[in-house]
C-alpha cells in the first residue's frame, strides 16, 4: 500500500494588497510555514478525508457524490478536477495539517490543495507539476471560495517571490535575501471577512478618487523600489518601504487597533519595518528584524499583544515530495 507526503508553503503580501485590486502591482512571498498532506492507500471503496487543523473528518465514495463537511469539499472538487484531466479515483486515506493560522491571510488553504494534489497524483504515479498543478488545485478552490485570485496557489505551487497584477500572468523575482535577517509573522487572532475589507477600501477610494488615486500611485511606485530592494537584498530599504505600506493601508481604512498597536510596537522594539499583510481588520502583521537578540526582543515584545508570534523564512522553495513509500 503506497503512502505520499507532500507539502506546499504559506504565502504573504509583501506590498501592495487592496491597491492591487484596482490594477496596480503587488509582492508576494512565500514563507517557511507549511501545510503537509499525507495520502495513504486503502481498503474498500472510499476516500477518507481528515484535518485534525480543522477538526473535521469526512468520507465519500469513488464516485465522489456524496457530501462531505463544508471544510473538506475543497479536496473532493479536486479529485473531481483530477478525474476530468483523466486520473483514476482509487480508495486512500488523506490527513490535511497546517502550520499555519486558519483565516489569517497566510493561504493556508491554497497550501493544502497544492500539496494534495501533488501527494495524489504522485501516489499514482505521475505527479502534475507546475502549470498542471497549479490549474487543478485553483479548481478545487474556486468551487469551495468563490473567486480566489491564484496568488495563493501560485505561490504555494511555485514557491519564491512573485510580481503580479490582476489578469496577468504573475512574474517571478530574482529575489536575494542575505543571513541574518529573519520576518516575524504576529497574528491579532481576529478573523475577519476579506470581501468586507475590499469593500469598504474600495468604497474609499471611489468616493475620493481625486484624493486616492495618489495613495494608489504611490503604492506602485513603492512596489519599483520594494523589487529593486528584493534584488538588491537590501533589508534596510526593504524595511523602510514596509512601513511606508502600513501607513498607505491605513489612509485607505484597511488597518484596525489591533494591527496599528502591533505596527507600532514593532517599529518602538527596533523592528526594521512592519506592515498589517492581506486584507487587514484582523489578521496578521509583518515584521523585518535582524537576527538574534533584536528578532527575540522584537517577538517578545509582539507576543504580549498578539494570538501567535511566528519567525519565518522567506522565499522559499514550492511544493514538494517529502516522503514516497
Ligand atoms: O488576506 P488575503 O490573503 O485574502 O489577501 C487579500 C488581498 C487583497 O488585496 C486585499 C484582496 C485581493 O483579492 O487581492
Amino acid at each position: 500500500m503506497g503512502r505520499v507526503v507532500a507539502s506546499a508553503p504559506g504565502k504573504l503580501i509583501l506590498f501592495g494588497e487592496h491597491f492591487v485590486v484596482k490594477g496596480y502591482r503587488a509582492i508576494a512571498t512565500s514563507i517557511s510555514l507549511r501545510a503537509r498532506v499525507t495520502v495513504e492507500e486503502s481498503e474498500g471503496s472510499w476516500v477518507e478525508l481528515y484535518s485534525p487543523t480543522l477538526g473535521a473528518r469526512s468520507r465519500v465514495s469513488l464516485s465522489l457524490e456524496e457530501p462531505v463537511a463544508r471544510e473538506l469539499e475543497v479536496y473532493v472538487e479536486i479529485l473531481r478536477a483530477l478525474r476530468r484531466e483523466g486520473y483514476s479515483i482509487v480508495p486512500h486515506r488523506v490527513t490535511v495539517e497546517s502550520e499555519m493560522p486558519v483565516a489569517a491571510g497566510l493561504g493556508s488553504s491554497a497550501a493544502t490543495s497544492v500539496a494534495y494534489t501533488l501527494a495524489y497524483t504522485t501516489l499514482l504515479g505521475s505527479p502534475l507539476q507546475g502549470d498542471g498543478l497549479l490549474r487543478v488545485s485553483l479548481e478545487g478552490e474556486k468551487v469551495a471560495h468563490g473567486r480566489p485570485s491564484g496568488v495563493d496557489n501560485t505561490i504555494a505551487a511555485m514557491g519564491g517571490t512573485i510580481v503580479y497584477r490582476r489578469g496577468e500572468k504573475p512574474v517571478q523575482v530574482e529575489a536575494r535575501i542575505p543571513e541574518g535577517y529573519t520576518f516575524i509573522v504576529a497574528d491579532t487572532g481576529m478573523k475577519r471577512s476579506t470581501r468586507s475589507v475590499v469593500e469598504h477600501v474600495l468604497g474609499l477610494a471611489e468616493t475620493l478618487w481625486d484624493v486616492s488615486e495618489h495613495i494608489y500611485k504611490a503604492s506602485d511606485a513603492l512596489v519599483e523600489r520594494a523589487l529593486e530592494a528584493l534584488r538588491r537584498g537590501d533589508m534596510e530599504l526593504l524595511g523602510k518601504l514596509m512601513y511606508v505600506n502600513h501607513g498607505l493601508l491605513v489612509a485607505m481604512g484597511a488597518s484596525n487597533l489591533a494591527l496599528d498597536t502591533l505596527v507600532n510596537i514593532a517599529k518602538a522594539s527596533g523592528a526594521l519595518g512592519a506592515k498589517l499583510t492581506g486584507a487587514g481588520w484582523g489578521g496578521c502583521i509583518v515584521a523585518l528584524a535582524r537576527k538574534g537578540s533584536e528578532a527575540e526582543t522584537l517577538a517578545r515584545e509582539l507576543s504580549k499583544h498578539a494570538s501567535s508570534v511566528r519567525l519565518v523564512d522567506i522565499h522559499v522553495p514550492g511544493a514538494t515530495v517529502e516522503e514516497l513509500r
